[in-house]
């Protein structure tokens, strides 16, 4: 049943789902493999689960546990980064939030990260 409504336990299986697609695919799974290796049961995972399902949770619920700083870590990922790769990143993202969300709610994730891969995109003079 696709949820209507946002929650941090919804928001936790949509990292989990999303991260599960992400590792399996040929283009942007070798990153996220050479950072975080490849067993997203692995203490290395379940953290970086818990920061994205936080910096969701501020997005989506103004929660306040998200403290990081979501541009960072990928200034040291520039060269590895492409246009293609975050227009894959969008593609499975937003595939896995059809699995759990009603469109409308799909949709405005989809638009919301849109918008933050377009800076990093700008900001990391990705082309
Ligand atoms: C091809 C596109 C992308 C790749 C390959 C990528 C890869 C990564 C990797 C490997 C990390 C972990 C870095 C580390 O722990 O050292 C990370 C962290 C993160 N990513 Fe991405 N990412 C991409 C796009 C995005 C987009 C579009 C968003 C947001 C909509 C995003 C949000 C984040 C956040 C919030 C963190 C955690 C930041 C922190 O440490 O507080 N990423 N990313």
């Amino acid at each position: 049943m696709l949820h209507n409504e946002v929650t941090k336990e919804n928001l936790n299986n949509l990292v989990i789902k999303f991260y599960t697609k992400v590792i399996k695919d040929d283009l942007i799974g070798p990153i996220f493999i050479d950072i975080l290796g490849k067993d997203l049961k692995s203490v290395t995972w379940k953290a970086h689960i818990q920061l994205l399902t936080d910096f969701w949770a501020s997005i989506a619920l103004g929660d306040f546990t998200y403290k990081g700083n979501p541009f960072a870590p990928h200034v040291k990922l520039q060269d590895k980064l492409s246009i293609k790769a975050f227009e894959q990143w969008l593609k499975l993202f937003f595939e896995t939030l059809n699995t759990i969300y009603e469109p409308e709610i799909a949709q405005q994730f989809l638009a919301r990260s849109k918008n933050i891969a377009g800076n990093f995109i700008r900001n990391l003079n990705i082309t």
